[in-house]
């Protein structure tokens, strides 16, 4: 079993990343569906918080059937930080995570996300102003440093464990990688075998098969695994690793109808938090994940993004679900 804090998770928990205009409610219940153990909302600015902006307050929606959830925050001031904490705190998740990671620009120019990497002292007294302010878990995420020449993440990892925080995910990129080239586990290893750490040590980055997880978690020790991207439109990743893991052996892919199955439901849970229209507008993003791989799928996505019908859209899937079914 790993603890973080008084929240109990199965061995080698499986989590959701934390993906702005993608980890909202729809999509975490389609992957709580399919074996998430722990799932974090997108980041959530503290000014915004503050400011009380609408766009940030509706990220701090969670709902019991997805525990545990952690709400995941960014920002580069004290205050802000404490207070947007205590705003947390009343939201009553299971944790509250601070992004320490992010590498856009309009973020890291507030020196906020990953440029807080720059300056570990810095670091810890944003996070001293969370610990400070809620009585929930505290959890960072971060990268192993700023770039190539500065990788701190080993001294990072020390002091905010000092700080009293209760896990720590790495994903093994500098800010200055951005997403290029392969994630670099090595350093997350070292971190996580470093005898001063206590906390669990949870490993992000390029997680894209059963294979490849089992892989690394052999190779790499760590006490979780944090998947992002390769869950887009394909949410049984986290059944599949789970099973690979157990057994040794691969499960089927889903069918068609499964595929067919789960788009809908995303669909249906998107309409029901966002409103019809836009929830219609933010799943075009998704179908051409929820179908890849399906041969000349490009007419049915050409009209599931074409329309703002939503009988027709389900009717369109419909006719996906029993076209592919029949080849
Ligand atoms: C579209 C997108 C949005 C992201 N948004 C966030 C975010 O809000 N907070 C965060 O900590 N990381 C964010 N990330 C980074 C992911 O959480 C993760 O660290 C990264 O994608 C590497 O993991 P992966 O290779 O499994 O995708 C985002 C990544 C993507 C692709």
């Amino acid at each position: 079993m790993v603890k973080i804090g008084n929240i109990e998770l199965p061995d080698f928990p499986l989590l959701l990343a934390p993906m702005e205009d993608v980890s909202d409610p729809p999509f975490r219940a389609v992957c709580k569906e399919y074996g998430a153990d722990l799932m974090y909302t997108e980041f959530i600015s503290t000014e915004g918080l503050i400011r009380d902006a609408i766009k940030s307050r509706q990220k701090l929606d969670i709902f019991d059937y997805e525990r545990p959830v952690g709400i995941q925050i960014f920002g580069g001031d004290e205050e802000a930080m404490a207070l947007s904490a205590k705003i947390v705190d009343a939201t009553q998740p299971d944790l509250l995570d601070i992004n320490f990671g992010c590498p856009v620009k309009k973020v890291v120019c507030k020196g906020a996300g990953a440029a807080v990497l720059k300056d570990v002292d810095q670091m810890v007294r944003l996070t001293k102003a969370c610990v400070d302010n809620t009585s929930l878990p505290v959890t960072v995420k971060t990268r192993l440093g700023w770039d190539e020449r500065s990788k701190n993440i080993e001294e990072v990892a020390e002091r905010l464990q000092d700080v009293g925080i209760q896990a720590l995910s790495i994903h093994g990129r500098t800010r200055a990688q951005l997403y290029k080239g392969e994630a670099d586990w090595t350093l997350i290893a070292k971190v996580k075998n470093n005898p001063r750490i206590k906390i669990p040590i949870f490993g992000n980055g390029d997680i894209d098969s059963p294979q490849k997880a089992k892989e690394y978690k052999e190779r790499y020790g760590v006490d979780g695994i944090m998947v992002g991207r390769a869950a887009i439109g394909y949410p049984w990743i986290f059944r599949e690793i789970k099973h690979y893991l157990a057994t040794g052996e691969l499960l089927d892919p889903p069918t068609i109808q499964e595929r067919v199955d789960a788009c809908r439901k995303h669909l249906q849970g998107s309409m029901r938090w966002k409103g019809e229209k836009l929830g219609i507008l933010e799943m075009r993003r998704h179908y051409a994940n929820y179908l890849r791989g399906l041969s000349h799928v490009k007419e049915y996505r050409n009209r599931l993004v074409n329309t703002m019908d939503a009988a027709e859209l389900f009717s369109i899937l419909q006719e996906v679900e029993m076209h592919y079914a029949a080849v």
